[in-house]
């Protein structure tokens, strides 16, 4: 028998992207229906660092408490190790992920969240729990075939696994959440550059109790140089910590040019014990699995009714920590735009910024992590460690350091700076915050984007610039400190404002559009105590910030405005494509 289901908006996948999608678009209380092609969530642990603006999303989506409860915590992440192996010499350490005590301030400052170590295989039931708790309907062992669209709908043809059969499923848009072989990407014929294939990696997931080699130096990252480290891969061996410290995943590279290693049991133990070097500690082996290093990205997002999110539309190594974090990010922007426009209450222009907006990121992304895996390279060539040798010349590479020779001195400042720089791997807070978006969806003011004092990459700057998100700090209503990310959010926009901004909270009340609005102030339901919402919010008292339902500043005024009920109308027009 042939059904037709009837659905809003159709997910394909279930990964963070595709789970972050259904979750966001449920908690607006959009009709939603997620396939995915296996009858379980992700096996393995994959993906794992969180970073704050996720955790920031994730608050906002109402999970962020539980993701907390099950991640592993900020400060075991953070003494990034290179070594011989877990056993063997230490080569030097990065503190890292918020934990360098200067970057950890940064981290306060920026947000009311913190990083975490959460990996995928728990990431994904908690935002699919909470997805099909407000509404998602999820359908496993369901695979998606092909699509047809047309002025009104997608039709997508999907093969129940179960049964055997296809059916059609009717939606009003597609989101692909179908990963780095995306055939939703494919089939809507989304342009990608970039190239796959750029390296081999096997991926080996492993129980051993390592306590005795790690509990001392507690990290996510256990980077190992040893013979064959460079060969293919991500840069080095990487011991990675999935629950401390009894479960384990080793990421160890293979030549592309001659194909994946035959994943035996025997093959995965081999390189369990040459990077772990201690062959008394009893190993289990709970799979292996090959992948390359891809660096590819699309440059649109989307084709008429279909929209991509994830992997799909950026693949890149996992240096950085930045694949799910990404794919959250691209699912969260998305979300509430389809949610206006399936309203009427945008024009469906609002959805094409969902490319404008994320496309760059995806890009950015994905340079930046390739080039991390280029940047250890330079720790292997203070080792002299790069040219074809023995592994005896390794060795003695590795312990030429420690003579008492000028040479020596020399290679040990090498290898000092040259592990220092992988800050810009592990320490990159701006990259993971600084994302700025230019779209029709945000009205510019007329202001410069300000100047950064500091690297970029490494630093969190932030502005109530239109295209920014908005500046966190920490306020009060009544007994109860919040952030002020916290006023923003749930699904709508914001308007912020101050003593003097009545015009501002006149224009944003009683319009079809729901707007909240927040007004901070001594004597006023929100308060700024410490002062810091004055010194960030880059307007005077009565200015006004209009922010989005995902946290960007759309419109921004410095002062008090006499027609601010047109210059809202204006922006809101623009905003939601009605211009
Ligand atoms: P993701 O690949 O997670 O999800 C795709 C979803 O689509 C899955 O649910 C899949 O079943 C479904 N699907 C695919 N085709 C379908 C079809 N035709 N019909 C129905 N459903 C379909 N990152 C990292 O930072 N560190 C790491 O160590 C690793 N390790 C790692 C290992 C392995 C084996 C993989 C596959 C990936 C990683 N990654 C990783 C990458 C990381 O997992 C990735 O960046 C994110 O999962 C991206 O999330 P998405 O939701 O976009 O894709």
């Amino acid at each position: 028998m042939h059904t037709v289901v009837e659905t809003d908006v159709l997910i394909v996948g279930s990964g963070p992207a595709g789970a972050s999608a259904a979750l966001a678009l449920s908690t607006y209380g959009v009709r939603n229906m997620v396939v995915t092609r296996y009858a379980s969530l992700a096996d393995t642990p994959r993906a794992h660092i969180t970073n704050q603006r996720t955790m920031e999303v994730l608050r906002d989506l109402g999970v962020e408490r539980e993701v907390i409860a099950r991640a592993t915590p900020q400060h075991l992440m953070g003494n990034t190790t290179f070594c011989t192996s877990l056993a063997g010499e230490e080569l030097g350490r990065v503190r890292s992920w918020g934990n360098d005590p200067l970057v950890q301030a940064a981290h306060e400052l920026a947000s009311p969240t913190r990083m975490c170590d959460m990996p995928q295989h728990l990431m994904e039931p908690v935002l699919v729990n909470a997805a099909i708790a407000r509404g998602t309907d999820f359908r496993f062992s369901t695979l998606y075939k092909s699509f047809v669209q047309d002025d009104s709908g997608v039709t997508v043809t999907v093969e129940d696994r179960l049964r055997g059969d296809e059916y059609t499923i009717r939606a009003r848009y597609l989101i692909g959440a179908d990963g780095g072989r995306s055939q939703v990407a494919e089939d809507a014929g989304l342009p990608m550059g970039g190239r796959m294939g750029v390296a081999g990696s096997v991926n080996i997931v492993f129980d051993a109790d390592l306590s005795k080699y790690t509990a001392h130096r507690p990290s996510t990252l256990y980077w190992v140089l040893a013979p064959g480290a460079t060969v293919g891969g991500i840069g080095a061996g990487l011991v990675r910590c999935v629950r401390p410290w009894n479960e384990w995943l080793i990421v160890w590279g293979y030549d592309v040019t001659a194909g994946a290693p035959d994943l035996t049991e025997e093959y995965a133990l081999s390189v369990v014990r040459q990077l772990v070097g201690d062959d008394e500690i009893p190993v289990t082996i709970k799979s292996s699995s090959a992948w390359t290093v891809n660096e590819m990205y699309a440059e649109t997002y989307s084709a008429g009714r279909v929209f991509c999110v994830g992997d799909a539309v950026h693949r890149h190594p996992p240096s950085n920590g930045l694949g799910s974090n990404t794919s959250v990010q691209d699912s969260y922007n998305l979300a509430w735009k389809l949610k206006l426009v399936l309203d009427g209450q945008a024009s469906p222009r609002l959805l094409d910024t969902y490319t404008a907006e994320r496309a760059p990121v995806g890009r950015q992304v994905v340079t930046r992590a390739n080039q991390s895996i280029a940047e250890t390279a330079p720790i292997f060539e203070a080792l002299d460690g790069l040219s074809p040798q023995t592994p005896e010349q390794l060795w003695a590479n590795i312990a030429a350091r420690k003579d008492a020779t000028e040479a020596a001195a020399k290679q040990r400042a090498a290898l000092r700076e040259a592990i220092a720089f992988k800050v810009y791997e592990f320490n990159a807070h701006g990259v993971d915050l600084n994302q700025r978006y230019t779209s029709t969806a945000i009205v510019p003011d007329g202001t410069p984007e300000p100047a950064s004092a500091r690297d970029p990459e490494l630093h969190h700057q932030p502005t109530s610039r239109p295209g920014a998100k908005v500046p966190h700090a920490w306020i009060t209503s009544g007994t109860r400190t919040l952030s002020t990310l916290d006023t923003v959010g749930n699904g709508r926009f914001t308007l912020l404002t101050g003593i003097g901004g009545e015009a501002w909270l006149r224009a944003a009340e009683g319009r079809p559009l729901d707007i909240a609005t927040v007004v901070v102030g001594p004597g006023q339901e929100y308060e700024d105590p410490y002062g810091d919402w004055a010194a960030l919010s880059e307007i005077s008292d009565a200015g006004a910030l209009l922010v989005r339902p995902d946290g960007y500043v759309a419109f921004r005024h410095a002062d008090a405005a006499e027609d601010a009920e047109r210059l809202l109308t204006d922006a809101l027009r623009r905003i939601l494509g009605h211009g």
